[in-house]
């Protein structure tokens, strides 16, 4: 079959899946240096440069980790820092990270209560209060959400989780994933009593990925001293000083960081966190605003919980998700999410985060409404419309 799909590429790829993200030109440009001794005075500035700025986007004044790795080296350093085999840990079914971190915390060696869900709902904070208050004997050692579900398009409500373990009384930490949350929607790390911030930076942080982050208590540092899960490498103690004396216990990611200062830069004294996380909340309305205008539906079914980085639509039944994909990556040379575990096949993801503009969105949304057409999906017209008009009152 001929297909109308252009030979050689021109212009940009659109890069819409909910990361990695799109990284500003000018990151790109911060990170293009000569690489520099991680042990000279001029790594040091920086290291703690990074340290510093970090804390203010957790907006934490406790220690932060920064770790050459992914999301998951973070996972796994949240977990292996605070806890001891056999520890019982409550864990929420909310898509396939959830699923994923999981799947970590058992092979590990954790006792992991799992709470079912149906990929539609985040956490339902009375179900945290009600399992904690059961759990007389405190056996429960630790509560963990992940805040933005990437594979659904779901924000866990922090704040209310937080709550529901104080009405409880329970003494568990809090560990809360915010890879696809972090400087792209609202998150306090030190006033929602979070023990443990794991993130990562090909997100939010608008850089490629490979640095991993946790944000770390003091009560989680406390745990650490007598915690006896086997680490090493995601050990925190080498890295305690960090902050004071901007060295790593092993040789950081140098030109990363470089990109980092350049995006905290950006985040926080340029754009400002309250007008990024505006931002974000504008353009995931936009977008819910197309899809209601195709007629089709988003898969998160609350819409308190509706995420600002990701929006997951269902395709009618007898049609599948990743054919459209393919047919728009074909087309019109835009990268849409995956469906992941469960919603494979049945879901497409618009990433709107990062480094965005409305024209962007525009842009993404208009691929999306002719790659339906071109898949012989039924919609209706005017999805994008109904977002311009948004965009353009406000
Ligand atoms: C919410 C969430 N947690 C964890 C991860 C895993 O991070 P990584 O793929 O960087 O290891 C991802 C990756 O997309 C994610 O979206």
């Amino acid at each position: 079959m001929m297909s109308n799909a252009p030979t050689v590429r021109s212009g940009r790829h659109f890069l819409q899946i909910p990361g990695p993200a799109n990284v500003p030109d000018r990151v790109l440009r911060a990170m293009a240096m000569p690489v520099i001794d991680h042990r000279g005075p001029e790594f040091a500035e920086l290291g703690k440069e990074v340290v510093a700025g970090m804390k203010r986007v957790f907006k934490t004044g406790e220690m932060v980790v920064i770790y050459p790795s992914s999301g998951t080296g973070a996972w796994e350093a949240a977990l292996s820092n605070t806890l001891s085999p056999g520890d019982r840990v409550l864990m929420f079914e909310t898509g396939q990270f959830a699923s994923l971190w999981r799947a970590m915390a058992v092979r590990l060696g954790l006792d992991v209560e799992f709470i079912p869900g149906d990929w539609r709902h985040g956490v339902d904070p009375a179900v945290v209060e009600e399992k904690l208050t059961a759990d007389r004997a405190h056996q429960v050692k630790a509560v963990c959400v992940v805040h933005n579900e990437t594979s659904t398009g779901i924000a866990n409500r922090i704040p209310e989780i937080r709550a529901a373990i104080d009405r409880a009384g329970h003494p568990a930490l809090f560990m809360v994933d915010t890879v696809s949350s972090l400087a792209s929607i609202d998150y306090r790390h030190d006033e929602w009593r979070v023990d443990v911030t794991v993130c990562g930076s090909q997100k939010g942080l608008m850089l490629p990925p490979g640095l991993g982050f946790n944000a770390v208590s003091r009560k989680a540092l406390a745990a650490s001293d007598s915690a006896r899960l086997q680490r090493s490498y995601w050990d925190w103690q080498a890295m305690r000083d960090t902050a004071q004396t901007g060295t790593f216990p092993y040789t950081p990611a140098t030109n990363l960081l470089f990109g980092l200062r350049e995006s905290l830069q950006m985040l926080l004294d340029e754009e400002g966190l309250d007008a990024v996380f505006r931002r974000h909340a504008r353009h995931a309305e936009a977008t819910r605003r197309a899809v209601a205008g195709w007629g089709l539906e988003v898969l998160c079914a609350d819409p308190r919980e509706y995420s600002s980085t990701v929006t997951a639509v269902l395709v009618p039944d007898g049609h599948d998700a990743d054919r459209l994909r393919e047919i728009i990556l074909d087309a019109f040379d835009m990268s849409l999410g995956t469906g992941l575990g469960r919603v494979q096949g049945k879901v497409f993801r618009i990433g709107h985060l990062g480094w965005f503009n409305d024209l962007m969105l525009c842009g993404t949304l208009s691929g999306v409404e002719m790659g339906l057409h071109r898949a012989g999906i039924p919609h209706r017209a005017g999805g994008v419309t109904a977002a311009l008009e948004y965009l353009a009152a406000r």
